[in-house]
């Protein structure tokens, strides 16, 4: 895949079974490893897989991008999470940003697959960045692509073209985001005065999965949540995105330093 984005098959052909678009699975690579959440971005039944998309962030993702074919994973948890809520409503607008695209390519198969007009806006700072264009160009009735520094696409922001489709009176019945929290904030912003209903899928810091920790609280409405559980699709006109990303960068330096050891053991030093 692109530059710092990979895909992986895993054989589980329980959590392939039981699988709906919107959930996730927890992983462990070794005994030593964090738990980290990933969502689940296809499924295949037949073959008893699982497909993931994870871009490298810190120390575990680094970790699981150098694991070879016929590797095994310590743990492989899922699915977990509640399902999107899928049903024919009309126009369903998906909007997905960098490695938030993953998670938005089996929920755009289920809404076309049961009957809605599906409109993808998809985009990532740079093309070498960009996730499944062909894929979601196969499953849409609309693709905008949009980059940050123009190399494909609009010149700018996914929410720009988001904007730009609800000002030229495309009925929308709903808008599903899923990326960064900056980005998924802004497209709740966008989405309100239309009053257009809005679902996005949260990313707190997960340890447990099952709502045993208390580590993926989230604040919805003013109530707390736990988005392993409860979630994580939520709806983005009552997400306290302030309060999710503060709580992102809670760990910021044990992060910084988790991923400087490991590097400094991949080099020998
Ligand atoms: C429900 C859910 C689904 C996700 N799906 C995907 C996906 O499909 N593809 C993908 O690339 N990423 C996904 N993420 C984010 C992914 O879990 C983090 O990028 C990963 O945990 C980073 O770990 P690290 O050790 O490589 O980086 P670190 O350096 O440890 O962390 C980098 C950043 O990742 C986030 N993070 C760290 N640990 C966790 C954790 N235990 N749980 C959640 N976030 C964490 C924090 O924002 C942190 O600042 C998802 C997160 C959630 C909550
Ligand atoms: S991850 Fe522990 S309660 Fe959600």
């Amino acid at each position: 895949m692109v530059h710092q984005v990979h895909l992986m098959k895993v054989l589980a052909p329980d959590v392939a079974r039981a699988a709906k678009p919107g959930q996730f699975v927890i992983i462990r690579i070794d005994e030593q490893s964090e738990r980290i959440p990933l969502t689940i971005a296809d499924y295949n039944v037949e073959e008893g897989s699982v497909t993931i998309i994870f871009q490298e962030m810190g120390k575990t993702t680094k970790q699981l991008a150098t694991l070879k074919a016929g590797k095994e994973l310590q743990d492989f948890v899922g699915p977990l999470g509640t399902p999107s809520d899928i049903e024919k409503l009309g126009t369903i607008v998906l909007v997905g940003g960098g490695v938030g695209v993953a998670p938005i390519y089996p929920q755009a198969k289920a809404y076309k697959a049961a009957g809605n007009k599906v409109i993808a806006i998809i985009g990532a700072r740079s093309e070498n960045l960009l996730i499944l264009e062909d894929e979601m160009r196969a499953i849409s009735d609309e693709l905008i692509v949009c980059t940050d520094d123009g190399t494909k696409g609009h010149h700018g922001f996914v929410t720009e073209m988001l904007q730009k489709l609800l000002e030229r009176g495309e009925h929308v019945n709903r808008v599903v985001a899923i990326g960064p929290a900056i980005m998924m904030r802004a497209v709740a912003s966008v989405t309100k005065p239309f009053n257009v209903q809005t679902i996005v899928s949260l990313n707190p810091i997960m340890i447990d999965g099952t709502g045993m920790c208390g580590g993926c609280r989230v604040s919805v409405g003013g109530i707390t949540k736990f988005a392993c559980v409860d979630g994580p699709e939520f709806d983005a006109h009552k997400v306290d995105f302030n309060l999710l990303m503060n709580r992102l960068a809670v760990y910021r330096n044990e992060e910084s330093i988790s991923l400087k050891k490991h590097e400094c053991t991949c080099r020998g030093d």
